[in-house]
Parts: structure tokens; C-alpha cells; sequence
């Protein structure tokens, strides 16, 4: 590929000397906000610059202009396995520098919304001194490498999550300007250059301008997809036999943005490619990583992830190009597939006498408000009782490490604190989800956490009319077609096509190896409940035994759901 034709990012990345770019000089300027060319590099170290859009419409509602800007700072957290003192630090950082709420991500991370520039650096720092890291959380680079967090006592779950923290290690970015920016003392003036270094020895795996485009990596059981395994552009499936990890069955090529006006963007499920033994795990990633890093298209960004080299080469021509990296051939995949998913919500034993408690969080979002004190029962509880603390793919919150004789004293923290017990939260709630969306995503559409639980609290009451209550099945909504909350293989994903208006999809599944269609489009969010009643009730009447709401919607297909919906709609 000529020069010439790159992105305006990959001229960025290459111009910034190692992801230096302005940084450390417009962090030192007097300012509210960084410019456009050095948001871009910002991105590498986990952080956006975004704008309180709330703020934004009630500042032009006063006749002013302009944008109050805020910083969102992501930190990496492989497995999402973290300690309770880390956790309250970043509580911590959230009240004194943040909008006094911390969000638990999709992807098994924390995010601090609401960061000043001014305190950027000392909020990078800070995350830095209690051993989290924001370097890679954003950016074209391996983003955070999820794995199950289920804590039971066994060296399956220990050797995953010892995989994660290996493949998060090996492919993080070394660029001493981490250091530089960030984590010197900004008044001693110490100075790296590595200006002109041989790209080998600064960056061995990415060189100097990084990936075409964010990389994913999740590592999952066939008998527990909770990390969604195929929504990544490479998945590790551990296969299990007689209890001991025999080796990986690697899939490669999921990715969920998509951009609806251009039809060359699609979102897709990965491709299960080949099997090998955990001793080769990391070479062979480092292996997809360079071919994606090399061929993967750097002059669309549109089209840059592994899932469109992946579609352009065809799953043949791709693996023998990985072989080739990896110097090998590699054997076909095993058989073990996804069977089941559990969200590790409740009580559960560990295995070594202790339990764990999965504590559903709302769409990830932890804060007080009048009725529930769920941030002071968390700081409470990680005080107390200092569990180890595991966030899960759907946001949640699991303490591990609990005496049984502690179970009912958390519980009752929880109680006293207005938290509902994970055992009271509806089913239906309990397996949904949204993006964070409006008011801090510069780039939603339409609102998507904010509105969520409301149109949950509809849904609980027109499944428990139709005795559905007990049925599980995924709600996944987002503020725009990015799919952040991976709405596109839920059973039902909702995602905001423009103000107040959605695409409505059904027929993904729990066990995300299935993706979903639409079945209709524009829908304003009040109509969004009324749409999804008629193909509940179709569900209930004519479901076959066992089938769930996504394989049925599968079965029926579009033609006949709308047929029957637009039949029925009045009687
Ligand atoms: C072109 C595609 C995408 C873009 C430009 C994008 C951009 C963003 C932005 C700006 C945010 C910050 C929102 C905020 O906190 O205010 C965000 C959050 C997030 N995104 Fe994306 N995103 C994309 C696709 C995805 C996909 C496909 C996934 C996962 C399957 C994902 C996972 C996340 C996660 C885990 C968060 C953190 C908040 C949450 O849990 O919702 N993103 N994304
Ligand atoms: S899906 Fe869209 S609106 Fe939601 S967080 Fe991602 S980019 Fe923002």
C-alpha cells in the first residue's frame, strides 16, 4: 500500500514518534480540551475526550455555545480480576476527579467518566500506583484479553486466567512514552527520546504505526461462553478432556461495528480456525497479530478489523498466512463448541470452602442515588471483608474469597444499602444490557443506559402477563450502530439509529454463536416494548419444547413473524 493512500490516523500514528504526538505539551498547556490530531494518540492510553452533551444542550438552551468537555479514562483489567483495594482506589477516583459513578464494562474494564484535562495525568498516574493499568485499554492495539472469572478452585479456571495475563503482557505497548507522559514526576522534565529507534526494539510486535485498527482477544469453555467468545477477533476455546486444558480451538475474525450507510461494513461472528496446545497459545496469537498488523487495510478505517481481512482473503488463505508467521502448520479445530453460558450471578462455591456472590450491577454502573447506596455497600463490603473482586462480561460484580459465616452479613449491607439481591432481579433483567451512550459518548445517536431500565421495567410486566418471567433470553441495547453492548447476537438487540429511534433485532441467542436480523427498523423507543409483545406472545403459542426466544424468531424468520404480528396486531 502507497503512502499516500493511508488514513489521516495512520499518518498520525506514524508522525507521533511512538504514540507521543503532542501529549505531554498540550497536557502542560493551559486548556480545556486537547486538539483533534492528539485525541487521536490520547485513545492509546485508554482515555477519550468526550463532551457532557447534557451540558451541551443546556448551555446553547442559554443562548451560549460551546462544549464542556470531559475526559472517560478506561483501565485494563485481564479477566477483570482485580483486588478490593484497587477497586475502592478507583472509587476513590471517581469521587475526587471522576463524576462520582464508576462503570464496569462489557469487556471485564472499569471506566472513569467526567476527568478534567487538568487532572488527566494525575488520574493516569494514580490508576498506575495501585498496579491497573489504561495503556492499550483504547487505541490499535490489543485491547483488554477477557477471560471467564469464575474463581472456582481448579486449574482450569487458574490457567486461563494465567493465559489472559500472559497474552495481556506479551502484546501490550512498550513505547517508553508511556512512562514519559504519564508516570514521571511532570516538574523533574525527564526526558526519553527514542526518536529514529529501530522499531524492533521499541515496538518488536506492532513497529511504528501499531495495528490498522483495535484488536480483541477473549478466552473461553465450550460449557461456559460468558465472555462471548465469538464477538472477538480472536478467541481462544479452551478444550477440556478429563479435566485438564488439552489445548485452544482458535476463532478468529468476530467483530461487532458496523456502519448501517456503508454496505461494505458488517458485523460478524468469528470463524473457528485451527487447535493448539497451550505451550503455543501466545505464538500463535502473536502470529495473528502480525498477519492483521501487515495486511489488515490501513486506508479505510471503516474496514480495518481482522473480521474484513478475514472475509477478504476467505478463512483458507488466512490460516495459511498465520502458518506461515508461526513457522508450522496448524491442526484443524477440535470438535468442542459453545454449549452453555453462565453469568456466575448468586451464590456459588468456589471449591476451597469459600464462596462467591455475583452482584448484578444495572448496565454496569456503579453510584448512590436516593434509593440505592450501591457504591457505599461496595466500599463497604471491599472494607470489611477485603474479598478478591472479578468483573464478568455483563458488567457484573462478583466478591470471592467469602467465609460462609460472612454470607449473611454482605447480604444484609447489601439490604441496608437499598441493593436488591441478585436473586431478586427479574430474569429478564438480569441478562440485559446497554452501552453507556448519552450524555458522554460523543458518538451516540440516541440514549441507551438511561433509557434501558425503564423499558426493562415494561418488559418484566408484559412476560410476567404472558407467564414468560421465568424465560431467559438477552436484551442488548446501544446508542449506535458501534454495538458496544454486543447487541447483534442477543436475542433481542435494540440499537439507536437517530434521536429516540431503533433498530429492532431479534433472533441472535444466550449463547452468542448466532447472529441476529432485523426485524424493524426506526422504531421510536415507547413502540419498542408494543413491537417485541406480539412476537412474545407467537412465542408462547407456538414455541417448540425447550426452544428459546432467539432460536424460535431463528426458526419462524422475518417473513413469517411479520406476517403473523401484522395478523394479529389487533385482535
Ligand atoms: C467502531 C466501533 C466502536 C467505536 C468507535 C466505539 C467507541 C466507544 C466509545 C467512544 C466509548 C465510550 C463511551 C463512554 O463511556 O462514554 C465506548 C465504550 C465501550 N465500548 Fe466501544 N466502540 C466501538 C465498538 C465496540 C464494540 C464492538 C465493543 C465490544 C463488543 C465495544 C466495547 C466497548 C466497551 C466495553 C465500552 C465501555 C463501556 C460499556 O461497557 O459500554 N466497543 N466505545
Ligand atoms: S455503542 Fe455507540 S453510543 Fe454506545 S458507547 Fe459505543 S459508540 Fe457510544
Amino acid at each position: 500500500m502507497s503512502d499516500q493512500k493511508q488514513s489521516p490516523v495512520e499518518v498520525l500514528k506514524l508522525e507521533s514518534n511512538y504514540l507521543r504526538g503532542n501529549i505531554a505539551e498540550e497536557l502542560a498547556a493551559d486548556t480545556d480540551c486537547f486538539t483533534h490530531d492528539t485525541i487521536q494518540i490520547l485513545k492509546h492510553y485508554g482515555t477519550y475526550q468526550q463532551d457532557d452533551r447534557d451540558a451541551r444542550a443546556a448551555k446553547r438552551a442559554d443562548g451560549q455555545s460551546g462544549k464542556v468537555y470531559i475526559m472517560m479514562v478506561r483501565s485494563k483489567i485481564p479477566g477483570g480480576k482485580l483486588t478490593s483495594r484497587q477497586l475502592l482506589a478507583q472509587l476513590d477516583l471517581a469521587d475526587e476527579l471522576g463524576n462520582s459513578t464508576l462503570r464496569i464494562t462489557s469487556r471485564q474494564g472499569l471506566q472513569l467518566h467526567g476527568v478534567l484535562k487538568a487532572n488527566l495525568q494525575a488520574t493516569i498516574r494514580r490508576i498506575n500506583e495501585i498496579q491497573l493499568s489504561t495503556l492499550g485499554a483504547c487505541g490499535d492495539v490489543n485491547r483488554n484479553v477477557m477471560c471467564c472469572p469464575g474463581p472456582y478452585v481448579g486449574s482450569i479456571y487458574q490457567e486461563t486466567q494465567a493465559l489472559a495475563d500472559r497474552l495481556a503482557a506479551h502484546l501490550a505497548p512498550r513505547t517508553p512514552a508511556h512512562h514519559e507522559i504519564w508516570l514521571s514526576d511532570p516538574d523533574s522534565g525527564e526526558k526519553t527520546l527514542v526518536g529514529g529507534s529501530d522499531p524492533e526494539e521499541v515496538e518488536p510486535i506492532y513497529g511504528r504505526v501499531y495495528m490498522p485498527r483495535k484488536f480483541k482477544i477473549g478466552i473461553g469453555f465450550p460449557f461456559d461462553n460468558c465472555i462471548d467468545i465469538y464477538t472477538h477477533d480472536l478467541g481462544f476455546m479452551a478444550v477440556v478432556r478429563d479435566g485438564r486444558i488439552v489445548g485452544y480451538n482458535v476463532l478468529v475474525g468476530g467483530g461487532m461495528g458496523t456502519t448501517p450507510s456503508a454496505a461494505k461494513t458488517f458485523p460478524a461472528l468469528a470463524q473457528r480456525m485451527a487447535f493448539v496446545t497451550p505451550d503455543r497459545a501466545v505464538d500463535v496469537a502473536t502470529a495473528v497479530v502480525k498477519v492483521q498488523r501487515d495486511f489488515g487495510n490501513r486506508e479505510d478505517r471503516k474496514i480495518a478489523r481482522l473480521k474484513y481481512l478475514v472475509h477478504r482473503w476467505g478463512l483458507e488463505q488466512f490460516k495459511a498466512k498465520v502458518e506461515e508467521y508461526f513457522g508450522s502448520p496448524l491442526a484443524d479445530p477440535e470438535p468442542e463448541d459453545v454449549t452453555a453460558f453462565n453469568d456466575h450471578i448468586g451464590w456459588d462455591e468456589q471449591g476451597d470452602g469459600k464462596w462467591f456472590y455475583g452482584l448484578h450491577v444495572e448496565n454496569g454502573r456503579i453510584k448512590d442515588d436516593e434509593t440505592t447506596q450501591l457504591k457505599t455497600a461496595i466500599r463497604e463490603i471491599c472494607t470489611r471483608f477485603e474479598p478478591g473482586i472479578r468483573l464478568t462480561a455483563h458488567a457484573a460484580l462478583l466478591f470471592t474469597g467469602i467465609d460462609p459465616g460472612d454470607r449473611g452479613e454482605i447480604e444484609a449491607i447489601l439490604r441496608r444499602h437499598g441493593v436488591k439481591l441478585s436473586e431478586e432481579i427479574s430474569t429478564v433483567r438480569r441478562w440485559s444490557m446497554a452501552c453507556v451512550a448519552l450524555p458522554t459518548c460523543g458518538l451516540a445517536l440516541a440514549e441507551s443506559e438511561r433509557v434501558l431500565p425503564d423499558l426493562i421495567d415494561q418488559l418484566e410486566v408484559e412476560l410476567a402477563k404472558l407467564g414468560l418471567e421465568n424465560e431467559p433470553f438477552t436484551v442488548r441495547m446501544t446508542g449506535c450502530p458501534n454495538g458496544c453492548a454486543r447487541p447483534y447476537n442477543a436475542d433481542i438487540g435494540l440499537v439507536g439509529k437517530t434521536r429516540g429511534k431503533y433498530t429492532v433485532f431479534v433472533g441472535g441467542r444466550l449463547l452468542g454463536t448466532r447472529l441476529n436480523f432485523i426485524y424493524r427498523d426506526l422504531v421510536p423507543l415507547e413502540e419498542v416494548v408494543p413491537t417485541l409483545v406480539p412476537l412474545l406472545t407467537y412465542f408462547r403459542q407456538d414455541r417448540t419444547p425447550g426452544e428459546t426466544f432467539g432460536d424460535f424468531c431463528a426458526r419462524k424468520g422475518l417473513d413469517d413473524l411479520t406476517a403473523w404480528a401484522e395478523t394479529n396486531a389487533h385482535s
